[in-house]
């Protein structure tokens, strides 16, 4: 699949097989191309080539049938301000032809579903920026969908408001719901996803699940080293050979080796004083610096 906008090509070829059930997601930086898939799956935004089906049918032809089996939360809330919050979930439903009674009732199970009963008739603007993103999620359920989309479902959430959308999401898979997700966060692609794709510049460079792509492309353990200001770039080569796989960051430095003690304990060994170290088994963060270079959130 790709999609073109002019000369520049946000999604380079890529080809992605969701199974119903699972929850999968794209996990890449700024600019990766995710939500410009999303765009395509959610049939708002046509492939420029290659083949998508959804629900064995084709957007191109079936585009109004998909959408009304599917749930889409974007990347930025877009609720209607002059509309109350129950408001803004019956007004949606309204346009799947779901009759006022039922979306009313709909609407009030969801927003105990999210948390939100208490806020049902207030305004949207005064929710804060996590009670939003759950309304949105909301939102996306009046429909029933077999699918949801979630565009960076928990970004500039806190981890309270983040661990609520992960316990919900987690409750729709085991209700049957298909999950896609977009995300740059490592922990909730970790989490909630069965498989994943890393995207970057448009490109898928691994699939697996997170377990898979762990053993894969990292050793099991990392140590993170920071050294003061003055001992930074002293270390030099006596790091070398002391890990599988040295990385050197701006403000610390990785060390990949299954056994991390044993690699910290080599670098007390070598005469070293950083002034912290941990060690930590290996993540989905990882993964992508060892793939890419570079770190998944600047
Ligand atoms: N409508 C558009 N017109 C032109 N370029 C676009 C358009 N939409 C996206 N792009 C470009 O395509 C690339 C991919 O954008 P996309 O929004 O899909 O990335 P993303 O992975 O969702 O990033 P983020 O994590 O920042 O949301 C970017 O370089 C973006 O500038
Ligand atoms: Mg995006």
């Amino acid at each position: 699949m790709i999609k073109r906008f002019g000369d520049f090509t946000a999604v380079d070829g890529i080809d992605v097989d969701v199974q119903a059930g699972e929850a999968f997601g794209f996990l890449g930086p700024n600019g990766a191309g995710k939500s410009s898939t999303m765009r395509m799956i959610g049939c708002v935004s046509p492939p420029t080539d290659g083949v998508l089906e959804i629900l064995g049918m084709d957007p191109r032809r079936d585009g109004s049938a998909i959408r009304a089996r599917l749930g889409v939360c974007p990347q930025l809330d877009n609720l209607d301000a002059e509309l109350t919050v129950r408001e803004n979930l019956v007004t949606y439903a309204r346009f799947f032809g779901i009759s006022r009674a039922t979306a009313r009732r709909r609407a009030d199970e969801l927003l105990d579903f999210v948390q939100l009963g208490e806020r049902a008739d207030s305004k949207t603007e005064p929710l804060s920026g996590g009670m939003k993103r759950r309304l949105t999620i909301a939102r996306a359920l009046v429909n029933e969908p077999d699918i949801v989309l979630l565009d960076e479902p928990t970004t500039g959430l806190d981890p309270q408001a983040r661990h609520l959308v992960w316990e919900r999401l987690f409750r729709l898979k085991q209700q049957g719901v298909t999950l896609v997700l977009t995300t740059h966060y490592m922990d909730e692609a970790e989490q909630l996803c069965d498989r994943l794709v890393v995207m970057d510049g448009g490109k898928i460079v691994a699939e697996g699940s997170p377990r898979e792509l762990i053993e894969r492309h990292s050793t099991r353990e990392v140590v993170e080293l920071r050294f003061t200001a003055e001992d930074q770039g002293m270390y030099g080569e006596k790091l070398d050979g002391v890990a599988d796989r040295v990385e050197v960051l701006p403000d610390r430095v990785l060390l990949y080796a299954d056994d991390g003690d044993y690699a910290l304990a080599e670098v007390h060994r070598r005469s070293l004083s950083p002034a912290s170290a941990l060690v930590r088994r290996a993540g989905l963060e990882d993964v992508f610096l060892q793939l890419t270079g570079r770190t998944l959130v600047d």
